[in-house]
């Protein structure tokens, strides 16, 4: 299986903790690409409150399409732009100015809370999300004790949020805490997309076949299309999943 889709990654240059400059960039695309990736959104961190930041991130962005279009990258990997939101209810306003990407326009957001955030926080930060029009994906869900709890994912699935984690989750040690409980949620068919979280080539560079093998071998081929092509391609035409 190829023609992957990255829907999380921090490979715009010098806007984020991610790549630092258009070569870093380019090398991580080209990663992405050897990893069988054909398109990626490009995701950087944002935070409701910062209002200059999204006119910086889409200058850096057409920087790098304009460099992805003169490299032999050309015509093999596709970009789209979002935003990965630090969660909280003020980032309706923001997203209505447009100071916040969704992702690749459309009613899909990329959501991220503190490590040790509550779940009513979280919970409250969703549903206020939703009321307002906007379809959330909570980014690495493996970082979040508090949802680990019962019953916790099953509240947020009755919302109608999506769940994301990362490759080098679903690829850890098996004795790892968070990849043991990715592995068991993946085999429930309970999470919706994979994706890099690569900050470039200096921080987890990109790697999707691995975890995109294991889960093909463990969940079956059906999942693994459903993770990896099906569900992206919704959120790029902006189709409910
Ligand atoms: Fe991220």
């Amino acid at each position: 299986m190829d023609g992957f889709h990255d829907i999380h990654c921090h490979l715009i240059p010098g806007v984020d903790d991610g790549s630092e400059s258009i070569e870093e960039s380019l090398a991580a695309l080209r990663r992405e690409y050897e990893e069988g990736v054909c398109r990626v959104i490009c995701t950087p961190h944002i935070a409701p409150g910062e209002t200059d930041a999204a006119a910086c991130q889409e200058r850096q962005f057409g920087l790098l399409k304009k460099a992805v279009s003169e490299s032999n990258l050309a015509g093999r990997i596709e970009l789209n732009m979002g935003n990965e939101i630090y969660g909280a209810t003020s980032a309706v306003p923001s997203l209505k100015e447009g100071r916040i990407h969704t992702l690749a326009g459309g009613h899909y957001i990329l959501v991220e809370f503190a490590p040790p955030e509550s779940f009513r926080h979280i919970e409250e930060t969703f549903r206020s999300l939703l009321n307002s029009g906007y379809l959330p994906i909570a980014a690495h869900i493996e970082r979040y004790e508090c949802l680990r709890k019962p019953d916790a994912l099953a509240r947020l699935e009755e919302l109608g949020v999506c769940f994301q984690v990362n490759t080098a989750t679903v690829t850890g040690s098996a004795l790892a805490r968070e990849t043991r409980w990715v592995r068991g949620l993946l085999r429930e068919e309970r999470i919706h997309f994979l994706g890099t979280d690569s900050h470039g080539m200096h921080y987890r560079p990109p790697r999707m076949r691995e975890a995109a093998a294991w889960v093909e071998k463990h969940c079956g081929a059906e999942y693994a299309e459903k993770l990896l092509r099906k569900n992206p391609e919704r959120v790029l035409r902006d189709e409910i999943i």
